[in-house]
């Protein structure tokens, strides 16, 4: 499913130039449940951006389901991010003013898919996580658990075969992160390749597989 060879992220501002990702190379086959771990700024965040499609300012090769992705432009990119990939972060990124099940229904607004069915398919979303009766409950509203189950409802809404979360654990009690583990681990066995970024031990015992990144280089890469 992500083939990425020879990976090379350089950040360059005015004054310094950072080589932060330093001949990456990486295979994630379909299906399976992976953790990218390493002390900050190792380049954990930055390796899930460019999985993610979000930044094509590297060298080297990444191919997403065969598709290279250097050879794609804007638009496709966007097509690719909307429809395949499902993305959960640290802090939820949900918007505020809206109610759960409308941030749900924001990825298929974007998809251009029916109101009636935008509605129907964010309500199922949201009732897979456990929160079929909070729909209606703003963010401010929810706990931290119940917010970062809405945004992996947003994250799945789009049917995505891959879901980039980082640190999505990361803000919650332990009770909470255990629940968001388990749905993580439902949606695996559901087919989806998971890949998942963490500092945390409890967190890595759901992960099947484990990279550890150092300076920007792959250190480690074991199953468990
Ligand atoms: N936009 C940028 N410009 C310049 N340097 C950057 C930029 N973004 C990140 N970096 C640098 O790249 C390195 C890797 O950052 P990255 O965010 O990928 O680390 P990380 O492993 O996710 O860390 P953390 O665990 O703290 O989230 C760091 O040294 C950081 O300072
Ligand atoms: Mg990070």
């Amino acid at each position: 499913m992500i083939s990425i060879k020879n990976l090379n992220k350089i950040y360059t501002n005015e004054q310094i130039s950072v080589h932060v990702l330093k001949d990456i190379n990486l295979q994630i086959s379909r299906g399976e449940f992976i953790a990218i771990t390493g002390s900050s700024g190792s380049g954990k965040s930055t390796l899930m951006n460019i999985m993610g499609g979000l930044d094509s300012n590297f060298t080297g090769f990444y191919a997403l389901n065969d598709v290279d992705v250097l050879s794609l432009d804007d638009k496709k990119i966007s097509f690719i991010r909307n429809n395949s990939i499902g993305f959960v972060f640290q802090s939820f990124n949900l918007l505020k003013n809206i109610t759960a099940i409308k941030n749900v229904e924001l990825p298929l607004i974007y998809a251009k898919v029916s109101k009636r069915e935008r509605s129907s398919r964010a309500f199922l979303a949201l009732k897979s996580v456990g929160l079929e009766e909070r729909i209606n409950h703003f963010p401010n509203q929810l706990s931290g658990g119940q917010n970062q189950r809405v945004a992996i409802a947003r994250a799945i809404v789009n049917n995505p075969d891959l879901i980039l979360a980082d640190e999505p654990t990361g803000n919650l009690d332990s009770v909470s992160e255990e629940e968001i583990m388990n749905i993580f681990l439902k949606l695996n066995k559901m087919g989806k390749t998971i890949v998942l970024v963490t500092h945390n031990e409890e967190v890595l015992k759901f992960c099947k597989r484990r990279i550890v990144l150092k300076d920007g280089i792959i250190i480690r890469d074991e199953m468990r």
